[in-house]
């Protein structure tokens, strides 16, 4: 990280924004959500510049005109960046900071700012690490007059300039990433198959930035009667197994959270992270009901769960943040003609809804599990600890010769398996 810091992670503080209103529908981005960007990167906003085009300025990406009032602002707000809310070129943000004399950040730079603050997982943050090295080695270029003021870091070649030792570590760091994510991708395959193996189902949270996914998880997770990470302790610290009440064990999982307009190179990165959605057993797709957008953003999630792949997966909408919305909104399951669970309204900060939520989702798994009656030979104490370690123990009682009775939810799997153990005595299914 000596590297990165160096070169990129400067605080971002005063800010100059600039916005542009393009008529082409394809180039348009919304300025209240750069607004939210921005206040999520932790940038102080000084003021916000707009204009018109019909198509980015090769030089500027605005019009001179407009370049000459960013480097007017800069200096009478003494600001630190300028960001601007769409994707330049190098040359573009290199002309940009030349002229006025201050760090650029484009939206691409900004929302993996963003990303950079808020990589939960190991991987997550050595791909966040990956994706900026990648994007600062096509703009290190000659005139970055930063990177050629400090010197003397690392093993610096006879006649090799500031520059070409940038580049050199660059890449270098760039292999090093590349072989550390292969590596953790290896070790979370494996966790993948011993959760297959267990055959557990999975639910995932998924949804647009902001939306509160982290909140519901942590929330919906505290409820669940126990939770074990040891299994899965290789895992992304964001798998979490659970007692979901009248289903037994399952995995809830959260994910990186969906902005439109994603860095190329932060899809690709987190395509592994995503794809695990579409082995999901239920989508919880969560939406910010009070968000004037939300429709849109919905719309963005869609379509994101179809470029991994995840579409046949049953999905539950859930409406969080109901305590914003006006008029007020009980926590409520809106149903379909069938009787299963479409919608269910919520507010996860506030704790409303959570159990109505858990009963929805608990349904869903309903059928899939078998209620056993067990009796162990006493002198089983291996495989009793391995009865606790499997499904979800409704009773345990003794008969008078000391072997235990349990009364157990069992996956399908679990139960073909167990009653061939020869140490039971009796094993009978109940439903
Ligand atoms: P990303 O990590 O960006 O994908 O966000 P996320 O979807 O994980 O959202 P997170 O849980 O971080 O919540 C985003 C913001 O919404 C936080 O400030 C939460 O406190 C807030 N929030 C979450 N749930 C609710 C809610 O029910 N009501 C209100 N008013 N705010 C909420």
């Amino acid at each position: 990280m000596e590297l990165f810091d160096r070169l990129q992670r400067q605080e971002l503080e005063r800010a100059v924004l600039v916005h542009v209103d393009f008529q082409n529908e394809a180039d348009r981005e919304e300025l209240d959500e750069f607004y939210e960007l921005v206040d999520s990167a932790g940038a102080e906003i000084c003021t916000l510049l707009t204009t018109k085009r019909h198509h980015p300025d090769p030089k500027y990406f605005v019009g001179k005109g407009k370049a000459e009032e960013i480097k007017q602002s800069v200096s009478a707000y003494e600001a630190d960046v300028v960001i601007i809310n769409h994707a330049l070129s190098p040359a573009q943000e290199r002309n940009i900071s030349e002229l006025t004399g201050c760090q650029v950040l484009d939206r691409v730079g900004l929302i993996l700012d963003i990303f950079a603050q808020r990589a939960r997982s190991h991987e997550g943050k050595l791909q966040v690490e990956l994706a900026q090295l990648k994007r600062m080695a096509t703009r290190l270029v000659k005139g970055w007059t930063h990177l050629d003021r400090q010197g003397g870091i690392g093993a610096r070649g006879p006649g090799e300039t500031q520059l070409e030792t940038d580049r050199r570590l660059v890449q270098g760091r760039i292999k090093q990433l590349e072989a550390k994510i292969e590596k953790v991708r290896k070790q979370r395959d494996l966790g993948r198959r011993s959760r297959k193996r267990s055959e557990l189902p999975t639910i995932t949270i998924v949804g647009y930035t902001n939306a509160g996914k982290s909140t519901l998880f942590n929330h919906m997770t505290a409820a669940g009667v126990y939770a074990e990470d040891r299994l899965f302790a290789t895992l992304d610290s964001t798998l979490r197994r659970v007692h979901l009440p009248g289903a037994g064990p399952v995995i809830f999982a959260d994910t990186v959270g969906f902005i439109r307009h994603i860095p190329h190179d932060l899809v690709t990165a987190f395509r592994s992270t995503l794809e695990e959605t579409s082995e999901a057993s239920l989508l919880i797709h969560l939406v910010d009901s009070a968000d004037i957008h939300r429709e849109e953003k919905i719309a963005d999630v869609y379509e994101v769960i179809e470029e991994v792949g995840a579409t046949d997966v049953p999905q539950l909408v859930v409406f969080n943040k109901i305590d914003l919305l006006e008029p007020a909104v009980e926590p409520k399951i809106d149903y379909d003609d069938n009787g299963v669970a479409q919608r269910v309204w919520v507010s996860a900060q506030n704790d409303l809804g959570i159990e109505l939520l858990m009963d929805a989702v608990g349904s869903f798994f309903k059928g899939i599990y078998h209620e056993v009656e067990l009796v162990l030979d006493v002198t089983a104490g291996k495989k009793r600890a391995q009865l606790y370690e499997l499904g979800t123990i409704l009773y345990e009682g003794f008969d008078e010769s000391g072997n235990s009775l349990f009364t157990m939810k069992l996956t399908d799997h679990e139960w073909q398996m167990i009653k061939a153990w020869p140490e039971l005595i009796r094993a009978k299914l109940i439903e």
